[in-house]
């Protein structure tokens, strides 16, 4: 069955097609960050107006590029939620009356969910069970996985999520939105040993994070070399945008190594944009060796949001035989706030 599945819940369009049996045929991305960029992060009435405009055209797109016909499409699958409210109800309100007017089943998708089965995009594929480091702009947590719908939040993040404390000392730092991809590139020309910032929690004995200590140490740092130098040169900037890039890898990695010897499981995946990070995927192929285990990451245009992801999800639970196709209910809501636990099997 061929499924088309629409992203949009925050500042990414993304539509996708993929088959239950063969996988992936086609996929399309609008990101909208040169929109947000000149005010420093994301609007959101501007992210639901700006996906109404490329919703349809990328939908087009994916179908010219698989060469498929909409007859032939059997579900539509959308995000549902966690997300913007706005720019969620343009992809479930697409996705719902595209279905309504097919006679196809609609299929709501959690937005982590996406995420967390990503890695299986990619060849290897790793198997069941794993943990799963999900590290996005909003969420930090670490999973057990033991299926499709099988998922068991071990650890998270007591208050900013991975990605968002690159984001927010990009920021501070006068990077560009967002951060992450920005504090990376910077931090190649740095060194990291040159300030000493916290790695907060990375001794404390469960799996959660705590993240906003070190935007405030970054802060403090920024003022004091300010005030003894005036402002910060090149060479402090990307000092200190490698010091900040180490302590959040250093953090991630220790406890998703944590996770892997007290769960005793020997895959690790990794998922989210903060997954795109070229110093947190190395660190963790090193420690996962060193582990005797594997590191399984998705493809990196996969990492961000994406339309794939969401109709590969809904594949795999259509697969897991966890959809009712017969539901030709085209009611619908999005949920702004949604715990990923309300998907799964026992909920
Ligand atoms: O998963 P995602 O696209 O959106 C959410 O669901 O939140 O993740 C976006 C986050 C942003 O905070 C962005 O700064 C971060 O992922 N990010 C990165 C990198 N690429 C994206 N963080 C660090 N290094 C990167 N290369
Ligand atoms: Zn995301």
């Amino acid at each position: 069955m061929i499924i088309i599945g629409f992203e949009s819940s925050c500042d990414e369009t993304g539509v996708a097609l993929v088959c239950t049996e063969r996988g992936l045929l086609a996929h399309a991305l609008h990101s909208q960050i040169a929109m947000h960029q000149e005010y420093g992060g994301v609007v959101p009435e501007l992210a639901s107006r700006d996906h109404i405009r490329r919703v349809l055209p990328l939908t087009r797109q994916v179908l010219q590029q698989a060469g498929v016909k909409a007859d032939q499409i059997g579900a539509v699958a959308y995000t549902a939620g966690p997300g913007l409210a706005g720019a969620l109800l343009v992809g479930a309100s697409v996705a719902q009356s595209f279905a309504w007017a097919r006679g196809l089943p609609a299929i709501p998708i959690h937005h982590l969910e996406g995420h967390l089965l990503s890695p299986l995009l990619a060849s290897p594929r790793p198997g069941f069970p794993f943990v799963a480091l999900l590290v996005s702009g909003g969420h930090t947590q670490i999973m057990r996985v033991d299926g499709v719908g099988n998922y068991q939040l071990l650890g998270e993040t007591l208050d900013d999520a991975a990605g968002e404390a690159f984001d927010k000392t990009a920021k501070l730092m006068g990077l560009g939105y967002p951060g992450g991809p920005a504090l990376s590139r910077l931090a190649q020309q740095g060194d990291a040993s040159v300030y000493d910032l916290p790695r907060p929690m990375l001794h404390s004995r469960d799996l959660d994070f705590s993240f906003s200590g070190l935007k405030t140490a970054v802060l403090t740092r920024v003022k004091n070399i300010e005030k003894d130098c005036g402002q910060l040169s090149e060479q402090q900037r990307a000092d200190l945008a490698a010091a900040t890039e180490a302590a959040i890898v250093d953090v991630l990695a220790a406890k998703s190594i944590k996770a892997m010897k007290q769960t005793g499981l020997k895959r690790l995946v990794v998922a989210g944009g903060v997954g795109a990070n070229s110093h947190l995927r190395a660190k963790l192929v090193q420690a996962m060796s060193k582990l005797g285990g594997e590191v399984f990451f998705p493809p990196l245009e996969f990492c961000t949001d994406n339309g794939a992801m969401i109709a590969f999800a809904a594949a795999m639970r259509v697969n897991a035989e966890l959809v009712d196709l017969s539901d030709m209910r085209h009611a619908f809501t999005v949920k702004p706030r949604w715990e990923l636990h309300d998907v799964c099997v026992d909920s």
